[in-house]
Formats: C-alpha cells, structure tokens, sequence
C-alpha cells in the first residue's frame, strides 16, 4: 500500500496506518482524506485484517484538524461538499467490519477530534489534547463533530465545548468518558496493541455483529434496537465460531478462532 499522506503497517492481522504529515501536524487535507477513504474501502474487503489502529506521525499531533490552508479557500457550496466527503470517510470508519483504535498521541483538534470520534475505542497518550475549536475560525465542526462529541459526552459538555473552542487534556477526556484509557507517550502504542492482540483471539463474526448492533444506538430506539440486537446474535448462532467457541467451553480448553 502506497500513500503519500499514509503510513501503513501490517502485522498478525493487525493493521496500523499513520497520518503522516507532521510539518502539517498531520492535519487532513483533501488528498489525505481521499487516501483514507481508498485505504478504508480495501480494509472493508480485507478479511485476514482484524483490527485496524490509527495514530499521528510523531509525539506533537495525532492529527490538528482539516487542513486550514485548503479550507480557507471554501463558500457556501463548496462547503457543503467538503463537510460531506469527509462525513462520508469517517462513517466508513464507524461502520468498518472490524474494530478501529485510535491511539491519540498528541493534538486531536478539529477534523483529529472528530476522526477519534469515528474510531471504535480511544487510548490517549498524557500529552494528548482533544478539542473543536472551529469557532476560532469562524466555522462548526463539520467532520461529525456537533454529532458524535454529543453523543459521546452529552449536549452540556459538547455544547460548553465547541463554543469556547477550549481544548481537552487527556485526563479531562478520560474522566468525561471521551478517551478509553490514558498512556504515557512511551506505552500508548504497545498498550494499543495489546489491546489489539487480545481482541484478535475472540471470533470475528461476533465482534462485527457487536459493532453493527453498538452502531445502530444512533439510529434506532430502543425497542427497534433490540429486535436488531435479536437479529444479529440469530447471525451468530450456529456459525463456525459459535459451535468452536462453546465446544470450547464445555470441553474446558481455549477456544480456536480461525483468523
Ligand atoms: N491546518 C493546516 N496547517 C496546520 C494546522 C491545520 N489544522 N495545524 C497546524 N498546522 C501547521 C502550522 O501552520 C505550521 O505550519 P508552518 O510551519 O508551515 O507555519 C505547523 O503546522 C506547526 O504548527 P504551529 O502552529 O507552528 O505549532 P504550535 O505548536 O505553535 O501550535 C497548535 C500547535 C495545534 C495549537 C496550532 O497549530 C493550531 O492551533 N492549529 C490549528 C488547530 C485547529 O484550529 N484545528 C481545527 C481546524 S478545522
């Protein structure tokens, strides 16, 4: 995989991309963005891939913001179709078939806050700092943010937030529920990894089918929430995994999973 913008690695089923710009603080311009949505649709098809992590080139930024430059260029119109194209990157990245970790290494501002929004689980490093301060610019979060920031740590929050353009440190964003788990700088990556290495064991189908019905929370209620939940837990009983994953059990021995 060649990028210009990107870093990927590909270890044990587990693939590691690295926004790669750090004179930029690996702010997102548009050919960043498209490289994204190129990588995202072949890891989609990419069944030996079971996790995916995505951090920032160096220990300054995970990535701080759109890039401000190409922004400053957009109108009315064009606005609207940029907020869309990377809306539409990032939902590939919320409803990837296998889990995404963002390990925050630095800034996450803007378009970077909103992109560790996308991701399934957050580790941040202690010098991390998450924020949306587009106000600044005269402009709103238009990569989710308004959205997903809401979602994750409730309208008072998200609201005070995005209207003072304040920034979050990683401990604040751990005790609000934005971050997962906090690092030094030093144990973010192998903590993130770790991590990955222990969901990889578990049975692939499941932990997709736990995405697909975390995910639909957005856009079900509940009764409707939980006839899906049904749905896909049916999907689960009787496949390879499940027959692997109880006969496990019942034969007191590690259960198998294929990769
Ligand atoms: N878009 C484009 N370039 C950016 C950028 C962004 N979002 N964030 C940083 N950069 C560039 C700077 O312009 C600078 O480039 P230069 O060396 O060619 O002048 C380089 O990255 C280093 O940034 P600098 O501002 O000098 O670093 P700093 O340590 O003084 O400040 C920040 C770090 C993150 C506080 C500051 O860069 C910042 O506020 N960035 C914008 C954050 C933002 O508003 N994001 C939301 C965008 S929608």
């Amino acid at each position: 995989m060649d990028y210009k913008n990107l870093l990927f690695e590909l270890t044990d089923n587990i693939a590691k991309i690295t926004i790669n710009r750090p004179e930029k603080l690996n702010a997102l311009n548009n050919e960043t963005l498209v490289e994204l949505n190129d990588l995202f649709d072949f890891l989609q098809e990419t069944d030996t891939i079971s996790v995916v992590i995505i951090t920032g080139f160096g220990e300054k930024a995970f990535v701080a913001g759109a890039d401000i430059k190409e922004l400053s260029n957009l109108n009315g119109k064009s606005g609207v179709v940029f907020s869309l194209f990377g809306q539409s990157v990032f939902n590939k990245i919320e409803n990837l078939n296998k889990p995404v970790i963002a390990a925050v290494n630095g800034f996450a501002l803007g378009g970077g806050c909103e992109l560790a929004l996308a991701c399934h689980i957050r580790y941040a490093s202690e010098n991390a700092k998450f924020g949306q301060p587009e106000v600044n610019l005269g402009i709103i979060p238009g990569y989710g943010g308004t959205q997903r920031l809401t979602r994750q740590i409730g309208k008072g929050r998200a609201i005070e937030y995005i209207l003072s353009g304040d920034l979050i440190p990683a401990q604040e964003a751990f005790r609000i529920g934005l971050v997962n788990k906090v690092f030094t700088i030093e144990e973010l990556l192998p903590k993130t990894i770790e991590l990955a290495e222990k969901i990889i064991t578990k049975g692939k189908n499941a932990i997709a089918k736990s995405l697909k019905s975390i995910n639909a929370v957005d856009s079900l209620p509940l009764s409707e929430g939980l006839k899906f939940e049904a749905l896909q837990f049916g999907n689960c009983c009787g496949s390879d995994e499940f027959i692997e994953g109880t006969s496990a059990f019942l034969e007191k021995r590690k259960a198998n999973f294929e990769r």
